[in-house]
């Protein structure tokens, strides 16, 4: 059990449908606290350069399109072992695989428009939060 911090993305189709109340009610009841939060909208190049590492996917256009479609809110998790259990609490990447009350199997249009992102691992979870946020927006 250590104590982690995590990124956190509400995507385009969380924010268009008013969702991020709920979805950040649901974030904070599986005891994750929210300790840095922005709403930004991202550039097609800031996107390509955030999903770099799906580059060679088929699914990378149409991913960035999205992520760029309209604002998102960019967020650091903080609390133990918070990657896995933002993971956890998001589920399955795919919303129809996901299990009942989790984000996605709550709030996800598809695997595309799928509400929310997190980081994969705590070394990912540092980059991540580092291309979004300096030291100073971090209140823990
Ligand atoms: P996310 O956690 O933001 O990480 C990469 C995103 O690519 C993923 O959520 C999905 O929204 C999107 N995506 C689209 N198609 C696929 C796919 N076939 N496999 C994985 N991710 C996909």
């Amino acid at each position: 059990m250590t104590l982690q911090r995590t990124l956190s993305i509400l995507k385009p189709d969380a924010t268009r449908r008013n969702l991020t109340g709920k979805i950040n009610a649901v974030i904070e009841t599986a005891g994750l606290r929210i300790v840095a939060q922005k709403r930004i909208w991202l550039s097609l190049a800031q996107a390509q350069q955030f999903y770099a590492v799906h580059e060679s996917r088929a699914f990378f256009n149409d991913l960035c399109q999205s992520m760029i479609a309209g604002p998102i809110v960019v967020q650091v998790l903080e609390g133990t072992d918070a990657v896995s259990k933002y993971r956890e609490t998001m589920g399955a990447t795919n919303p129809e695989n996901a299990t009942a009350g989790t984000i996605r199997k709550e709030f996800a249009e598809s695997i595309e428009a799928n509400s929310v992102h997190g980081s994969d691992s705590e070394e990912n979870a540092a980059i991540e939060i580092a291309f979004f946020f300096s030291h100073i927006e971090i209140v823990g």
